[in-house]
């Protein structure tokens, strides 16, 4: 018989303890009331270590149940005692507690101790066991965050989208930049841009239409006062945009730089006249961009595809048949507001890029769709708020995500996505991002 004595001084456990005790002399009497009391005990032990253990959230909960779910015994018990983790969980999960009397080393020899007390239960019914050890290490490892994409190491699958953190270096009072995957830092051009002139932001029912006009200081300042700042804080993507094939090419050869950990083409902006989305809405000039890049580079180049076209993946088909190492999506979808008091367009350049929570549905949808027609990784993004979108476009078969719009309204929403990730990775039992890549059910 296990020896309980440990847990007597836990006031919680005597419960616990008395319980396994009773389960054992019920045994000699009926194995009716002996299951009974078993099931009882382990609750109880369940229960308690969700509760009062905060590190038991990062636990592979599923396979605590296995623990006690695969012992031949427990399976009489299995179902029910299912049923009552994914409460225990759930109160767990609600339940604050900072005191922390019992370490992870009382919990493992906790765990250990169940497993005898079942396993001897199991002999006395004559079933085969399988004895088992548990390593501390093993049973409360945090899932991983680390990923690599083409080639890039991220510290998590979580990056920032352009245009929307500007070079990043803005936002370090708010973030811890390193947590990154990287910062598609604002779109660069081979000249120095304004912008658009007049209204160039709106506020959308769950978003917002912008028409910045890709505003940037140019290829040449980024370079000289820009990189040497960032380049070693995390990974630099740098957006580019040109008005012409050509551009694309020059761009990416100026870019081929230590310090640039990729380009990524912005060939699908819709507020500008000169290039943007003409490249990115027909795939044989989608395909000409991609190859004039990589031509001209050593960088992997992530090629960021527009969802104002009829067939998304036609054109991630032409990237990637043209060298593209990576596709990202979505950019803006096109949109226009008219101001109804002054019956003209509420935007200086009458239309706008739509984004924010609104577009989630249709990026979630792209992403699914470009996930089935490549190979190439997919970073996808648009209306990413909460820890549980970025888990939809993983679902949906994004390796990676960025964040763009959510920004503007917490700049910290970042690392609340990858804390919350985290617990969400501990709590289906998962030990890092990739065992979710494309994994809807249907
Ligand atoms: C104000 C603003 C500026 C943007 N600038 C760029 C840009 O320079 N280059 C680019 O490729 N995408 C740009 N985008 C698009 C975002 O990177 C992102 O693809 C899009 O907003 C969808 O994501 P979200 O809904 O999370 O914002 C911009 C978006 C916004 C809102």
């Amino acid at each position: 018989m296990a020896n309980f004595s440990f847990l007597r001084d836990k006031p919680e456990f005597a419960l616990f303890a008395a319980d396994c005790i009773y389960a054992e002399e019920a045994l000699y009497q009926s194995p009716d009331s002996c299951i009974k009391l078993t099931r009882t005990a382990l609750d109880a032990a369940v229960k308690w270590l969700y509760l009062h253990d905060r590190n038991i959230f990062k636990t592979r909960s599923e396979s605590l149940f296995e623990l006690l779910g695969d012992i031949s015994f427990a399976t009489v018990i299995g179902r029910r005692l299912l049923r009552k983790i994914h409460h225990c969980r759930k109160l767990g999960n609600q339940a604050i507690h900072n005191e922390k009397s019992f370490t992870q080393e009382d919990a493992v020899k906790c765990l250990s101790e169940l497993f005898e007390f079942v396993q001897w239960l199991d002999q006395r019914y004559g079933k085969n066991y399988t004895p088992r050890t548990f390593d501390a290490e093993e049973i409360f490892a945090a899932p991983s965050l680390k990923t690599e994409i083409c080639g890039i190491k991220m510290n998590s699958p979580v990056l920032a989208a352009s245009g929307t953190f500007g070079f990043g270096e803005e936002f370090a009072d708010f973030v811890d930049l390193e947590k990154l995957g990287g910062v598609m830092v604002k779109c660069i051009t081979l000249a120095p841009r304004d912008g658009n002139s007049g209204v160039r932001i709106a506020e959308t029912p769950s978003g917002m239409l912008n028409c910045i006009g890709l505003e940037n200081p140019g290829v040449e300042k980024f370079l000289a006062e820009i990189l040497p700042r960032i380049q070693n804080k995390f990974n630099v993507i740098v957006n580019i945009s040109g008005a012409s094939v050509e551009d694309y090419g020059e761009l990416a050869k100026l870019l081929d730089v230590s310090g640039v950990a990729a380009l990524e083409l912005n060939i699908s902006c819709p507020n500008v006249k000169d290039g943007g989305i003409i490249f990115g809405t027909n795939p044989k000039m989608a395909a000409a961009v991609t190859s004039a890049a990589k031509k001209n580079t050593g960088k992997p180049v992530i090629v960021k595809l527009s969802p104002n076209v009829t067939d998304i993946t036609e054109i991630a088909r032409a990237v990637e048949s043209a060298g593209a190492d990576c596709v990202s999506l979505i950019n803006t979808l096109m949109g226009m507001e008219i101001n109804v008091n002054t019956w003209k367009p509420t935007l200086g350049n009458i239309t706008g890029g739509l984004s924010g929570g609104a577009i989630k549905p249709v990026a979630v949808r792209m992403v699914w769709q470009v996930a089935q027609a490549v190979k190439i990784p997919i970073i996808g993004m648009g209306g990413i708020r909460t820890a549980e979108d970025a888990v939809e476009f993983f679902l949906a078969g994004a390796s990676a995500v960025a964040v763009g719009t959510a920004n503007f309204a917490n700049p910290n929403v970042t690392m609340k996505i990858i804390d919350d990730l985290e617990n969400y990775l501990a709590r289906q039992n998962l030990r890092s991002v990739s065992e979710i890549i494309g994994k809807v059910v249907f």
